[in-house]
């Protein structure tokens, strides 16, 4: 088996995080490698992030590798041709008639960029697509005030971007990989890219202190949504109140990186910033027991399921829809 590939999957379609906002400043210019090309993020000197191929259609050279910002546009380092974020020569500055097959005409693949949630995302399409839906705003992750803290984490897994949500549906990998008797379950809502779970349930009571309360029992809440294939959001309320943004964006058909953005409102007592922390520690935790997994398996297209495996097949056709060949979608049931 190890010389076959380990999935038969494509690059879905979607909106995908390529950098959270703080890490790009105006005249920053990135090299990238997602979707399985060359790509080159810039911020331009009006504040706007671009993202083009960063192959440079005249010689070649990789735009992200010493491109430099021009107003609105990037320069090329090997002969200085300039080109703005819709893909357009904007300046050949030795020549004296620009060549006619950039006259008015895009000559770069450029990818629809939106900056939203303290994130620069990008539409991804394998045909080159518009794109099909709204990037999701998210307030929470725009309100500086009461979420006043962030973290990040973010790891590269050998897997394909199908297989990271799918753990959240597959019930029994809980108990197995976390150890956990914890197995989420509650109701899903979908709704075209949209997918929606709310959990309710009790948990153990603690004092102010971290001590147990004995017959005590609080109420614990989580609401987690996908919005399309790149972009999850989860909220959870209980012994700590955290909103995680996962972004997981695919470097190629095998490869994605994860990126999990946390926030919490201001913690005043050194219990709450140990719930919190553990909380945290436990959400990354698991993140790379699922890697010990995922780095290594072979990805099932017809796989055999028992009654107690969860929606995993519910799952996998909502999934579909943002496959733009054929042969990968699966009529919603
Ligand atoms: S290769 Fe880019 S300007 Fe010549
Ligand atoms: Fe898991």
């Amino acid at each position: 088996m190890t010389n076959k590939k380990r999935y038969d999957l494509p690059i879905p379609f979607g909106w995908f995080a390529v950098a959270l906002s703080g890490d790009l400043q105006v005249g920053d210019v990135k090299p990238l490698e997602y979707f399985g090309r060359d790509l080159v993020l810039f911020r331009t000197e009006s504040g706007e992030a671009k993202v083009l191929d960063a192959i440079c259609p005249h010689l070649g050279a990789h735009l992200g590798h010493g491109g430099s910002v021009q107003g609105e546009s990037i320069a090329c380092p090997f002969h200085g041709w300039q080109f703005n974020g819709d893909g357009f020569c904007t300046s050949v500055p030795y020549a004296e008639k620009m060549p006619p097959k950039v006259v008015d005409k895009q000559c770069i693949r450029h990818y629809a960029t939106k900056e939203d949630n303290g994130a620069i995302w990008c539409w991804y399409h394998p045909d080159d697509d518009a794109p099909h839906w709204e990037l999701d705003h998210v307030p929470e992750m725009n309100d500086d005030g009461y979420w006043c803290n962030q973290e990040t984490r973010e790891w590269i897994i050998d897997c394909h971007i199908q297989d990271t949500n799918e753990n959240a549906v597959d019930k029994a990998h809980f108990a197995y990989v976390h150890t956990s008797e914890n197995v989420p379950e509650g109701e899903v809502e979908i709704d075209g890219h949209r997918r929606v779970t709310e959990l309710a349930s009790r948990t153990q009571a603690f004092d102010d202190y971290g001590n147990m309360l004995e017959g005590e029992y609080t109420d614990t809440s989580f609401t987690s949504k996908s919005f399309g294939p790149g972009f999850t959001w989860q909220h959870f309320r209980g012994v700590t109140n955290s909103i995680m943004m996962g972004t997981i964006t695919p470097l190629n058909e095998e490869k994605v990186h994860l990126r999990f953005v946390f926030r919490y409102p201001e913690l005043t007592t050194d219990i709450a910033k140990l719930f919190n922390q553990g909380y945290i520690d436990e959400v990354c935790r698991q993140v790379e027991q699922d890697m010990e997994i995922w780095n290594r398996k072979f990805y099932q297209p017809n796989p055999i399921l028992c009654d107690g495996d969860g929606p995993i097949n519910q799952y996998r056709k909502w999934f579909s829809q943002f496959y733009a060949e054929e042969v990968y979608q699966q009529e919603a049931s």
